[in-house]
């Protein structure tokens, strides 16, 4: 089992050559190199050519967050990222199949495609875009609380109850799709108890990591999105009692007082898989 840990994704505006490069020895698993609402109008082609010769992040995965295909950037910065070599290409404001399509006739093959999520139409076409995915290479959903909020209409407070509708819709049909989720950013970003707080809730809610805005928020996020120490322990428990000689053939066993079913060892084997991709 293959998985790539997704837990703290750090925008940054690509238009900051002192952010990418302190980017390079940060500890967050992405690296979101950002065109689109970081950078200002005049900014935007010097931001582009930095973003396409930025590279050598490590074991980052290289994002870019392009400009949409209806700006009078967007062109520019696909047919600028087709031979950058960046892992993904972030495209945003989602909100229908036919972007993904668009963008994936601009950049060839190559590059996976990320999706923001952040507008009305997205979340009531979600069930199409995400039918879109193994065809367009769509890889990723990123949540957009910040357009979410300005476009709906919403305030959505330190507990987020109006947005939370909506993260689980995103989440589900990124889960029937086999797309990943990622949550969105949050805004205040000298407050550790509260980002951490903020992760918990997006980890309850199934999401795989969280987008971020500032290296201050990435040790919370790498901590909340990691397996703990003793969900490893207790994986690492429910496979080694499926696989001992008494328990052959069966599918659903008692351990340590629980009823365990083979869709328990399942999930035990992804988290230890999570575990020993984030060692390596
Ligand atoms: N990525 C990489 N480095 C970052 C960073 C980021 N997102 N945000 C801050 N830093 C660096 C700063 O350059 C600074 O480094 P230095 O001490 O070597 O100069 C250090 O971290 C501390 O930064 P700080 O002074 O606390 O913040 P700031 O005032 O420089 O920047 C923001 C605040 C919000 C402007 C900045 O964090 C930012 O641009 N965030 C990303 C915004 C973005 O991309 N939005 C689009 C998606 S929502
Ligand atoms: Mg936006």
């Amino acid at each position: 089992m293959t998985i790539r840990p997704r837990r703290s994704a750090l925008y940054m505006p690509a238009s900051n050559a002192r952010a990418i490069e302190k980017a390079r020895s940060l500890e967050c698993d992405v690296v979101i190199l950002d065109l689109e609402d970081a950078v200002a109008p005049e900014q935007k082609a010097a931001a582009r050519a930095q973003a396409v010769a930025a590279g050598g992040f490590g074991h980052r995965e290289w994002v870019i967050r392009a400009n949409g295909l209806d700006t009078e950037w967007g062109a520019d910065d696909l047919a600028a990222i087709t031979g950058a070599g960046c892992d993904a290409v972030l495209i945003p404001k989602v909100s229908d199949p036919a972007t993904l399509h668009a963008a994936r006739e601009k950049l060839g093959p190559g590059p996976a495609l990320w999706a923001m999520i952040e507008t009305a139409q997205a979340i009531v076409d979600l069930r199409a875009i995400g039918e879109a995915a193994a065809e367009t290479g769509l890889t990723a959903f990123v949540v957009g609380p910040n357009d979410l909020a300005k476009e709906l209409r919403l305030r959505p407070g330190v507990d987020r109850a109006p947005l939370l509708p909506i993260l689980s819709q995103i989440v589900t049909v990124a889960r029937a799709y086999r797309i990943v989720p990622l949550d969105g950013v949050m805004n205040a970003f000298d407050d550790e108890a509260a980002i951490e707080a903020e992760c918990r809730q997006g980890l309850a809610f199934g999401f795989d990591g969280k987008t971020l805005i500032h290296p201050n928020q990435i040790a919370p996020a790498n901590r909340v999105f990691a397996p703990s120490d003793d969900e490893v322990a207790w994986a690492q428990t429910i496979v080694a009692a499926f696989d001992a000689p008494e328990n052959v053939g069966k599918g659903a066993i008692k351990v340590e007082g629980k009823m365990v079913e083979l869709l328990h060892r399942d999930d035990a084997r992804r988290t230890l898989a999570l575990a020993a991709a984030i060692r390596r």
